[in-house]
C-alpha cells in the first residue's frame, strides 16, 4: 500500500468521509474499511441502516471510527436530532459500502425514509457520492437495478465494483463488494480530483 498504512504520508489527512453502511452480508468488511480510511488520515462518520445493524455491530464500527455511529433520524428521547443537516454539511465525500439493491432503488427514486437517505439528499451533489454495490448477481443484473444504476451514474454518482468472484451463497458471479483497499484508492482519487 502506498499510503499512511505503509508508513508513507497519509493521503486523506483531515478529509471528512461519511460512510453509509447498508444491509448486505459484505457489511462485515466495513470495520476494516473504516480502519484503512483512518490509516490514511481521514475522519470517518458512520451511518448504519436498520438492515446493516443486522450484519455488523455499532460497537465494532464505533471502536474503529473513534466516534459514535449514527442510526436514526430521531435522537434517543425522540427529539429531532437534526444530524442529517450537520452531517450533510460536514461530509466532503459520501461513501456507501456495501450498497444494497434496496439502497440503490431508494437513492434513484429520491426517497428519504431513513437517516442515510435523508443525509444523501442534503449532501449530494455538493459532496460527491461513491457507491460500492454488493449483492447476488441476479439482483445486480435485474432490469430495475440496471435502470437505477444507469440513472444514478447519469446524475454523477460514482461506482466502485462490484467485482466478479465468490458470492455469499456459494455461487460465483458479479456482485461481490470491492475490497476495502480498492475502495480507499477510489476515495483518494475522488478527493484528489
Ligand atoms: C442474509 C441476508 C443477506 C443479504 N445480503 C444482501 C446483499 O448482499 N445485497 C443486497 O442488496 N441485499 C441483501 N439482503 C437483503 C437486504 O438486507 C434487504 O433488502 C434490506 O431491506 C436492505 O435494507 P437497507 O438497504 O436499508 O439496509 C440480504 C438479506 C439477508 C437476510
Amino acid at each position: 500500500m502506498s499510503g499512511g498504512a505503509a508508513g508513507g504520508s497519509p493521503r486523506l489527512a483531515g478529509r471528512r468521509v461519511l460512510l453509509g453502511v447498508t444491509g448486505g452480508i459484505a457489511a462485515y468488511k466495513t470495520p476494516t474499511l473504516v480502519r484503512r480510511l483512518r490509516e490514511e488520515g481521514a475522519e470517518v462518520e458512520v451511518i448504519l441502516t436498520r438492515g446493516a445493524a443486522e450484519f455488523v455491530t455499532p460497537l465494532a464500527l464505533e471502536t474503529v471510527a473513534g466516534r459514535p455511529v449514527r442510526q436514526a433520524l430521531l435522537g434517543p428521547g425522540r427529539e429531532p436530532a437534526l444530524e442529517h443537516l450537520r452531517l450533510a454539511r460536514w461530509a466532503e465525500l459520501v461513501l456507501v459500502a456495501p450498497a444494497t439493491a434496496h439502497f440503490l432503488a431508494k437513492a434513484a427514486a429520491g426517497l428519504a425514509d431513513d437517516l442515510l437517505d435523508t443525509v444523501l439528499l442534503a449532501a449530494f451533489p455538493a459532496a460527491p457520492l461513491l457507491v460500492a454495490p454488493a449483492m447476488n448477481s441476479r439482483m445486480w443484473s435485474h432490469p430495475i437495478t440496471r435502470r437505477n444504476v444507469a440513472l444514478l451514474r447519469e446524475l454523477g454518482v460514482r461506482f466502485v465494483g462490484p467485482e466478479t468472484g465468490r458470492l455469499a451463497e456459494e455461487e460465483s458471479g458479479v456482485g461481490r463488494m470491492s475490497e476495502p483497499e480498492r475502495i480507499v484508492e477510489e476515495v483518494v482519487r475522488l478527493l484528489a480530483g
